[in-house]
């Protein structure tokens, strides 16, 4: 169970709570279609997800009732579609915010916005958003975020209580959490090439040379040395910038 919290303007004013829960994402995306008056801001959130989505169609799979699963309904229709890679930048930083707070030390967003503590993955974002025209008419943000889980199938994953050694209340994690999404997202009404300069300052492998792998290039080594407009990640090979769309790139991680 978790309750409206009292440090948002907007945020999770309108909150729906769910036992359990095939994915929020889809839940939120259904009440965005149902009214389009579904207001700005509602939070939904479940204790057990039975089938979270992740990017790339891949599936997020967490302990029921030791992690934050929600999705927020945003209306962000300031922003331009070809801005919309801003909507990754927001969040990702609001949520390194929350994780900086709590205690975390080496928090990165590994581009285009999965969040990485000290190279493990503590949290995953997808974003679905509605397009009409140019405009952004609703999007869905919704976030996983490890908390209180100790035991990963994945060797890559952590949470927050095996970064900082203590469990963590969920209704205080989800408080504090939707209190930095929403001050990220002032920013990107008021402010937001400063949203990317800060972006690229949290950003995993920035100015490392390191080792990648694309369809086009094989494996190869190069450098990330920022995002163009669309928020394509671009990596210097050879001296050479070349971007890279979000299927087209992967990482390639040294043996441990
Ligand atoms: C990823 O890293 O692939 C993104 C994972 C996003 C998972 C969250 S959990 C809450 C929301 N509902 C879903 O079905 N997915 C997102």
């Amino acid at each position: 169970m978790y309750k409206i919290p009292a440090n948002t303007l907007f945020l999770g004013k309108n909150l729906v709570f769910m036992p359990e829960c095939h994915s929020t994402n889809t839940f939120a995306l259904e009440l965005c279609q149902q009214s389009s008056s579904s207001a700005e801001g509602t939070v939904v959130i479940t204790a057990n997800q039975s089938a979270g989505r992740g990017q790339r169609g891949n599936v997020w799979i967490v302990e029921p009732g030791k992690n934050l699963t929600f999705s927020v309904i945003l209306r962000p229709s300031f922003l331009p579609v070809k801005d919309q890679f801003y909507l990754n930048i927001f969040s990702a930083l609001a949520i390194c915010d929350y994780l900086k707070e709590a205690g975390c030390e080496d928090v990165r967003i590994k581009w285009p916005n999965d969040i990485y503590v000290r190279d493990k993955k503590i949290c995953g974002i997808l974003i679905e958003s509605q397009l009409q025209g140019s405009k952004i008419t609703s999007s869905v943000l919704g976030i996983g975020l490890n908390i209180n889980q100790r035991n990963f199938t994945m060797g890559t994953a952590t949470s927050l209580t095996l970064e900082t050694g203590r469990d963590c209340d969920l209704q205080q994690a989800l408080e504090q959490l939707l209190g930095f999404l929403e001050a990220r997202y002032l920013q990107l009404r008021q402010k937001l090439q400063s949203l990317k300069i800060d972006y690229l300052d949290n950003l995993y492998w920035i100015n490392e040379e390191h080792t990648f792998q694309s369809l086009e290039l094989g494996v190869f080594n190069g450098t990330i040395c920022g995002l163009d407009p669309a928020g394509q990640l671009l990596i210097r090979i050879d001296g050479k910038e070349k971007a890279f769309g979000i299927k087209d790139v992967a990482y390639v991680h040294a043996m441990q």
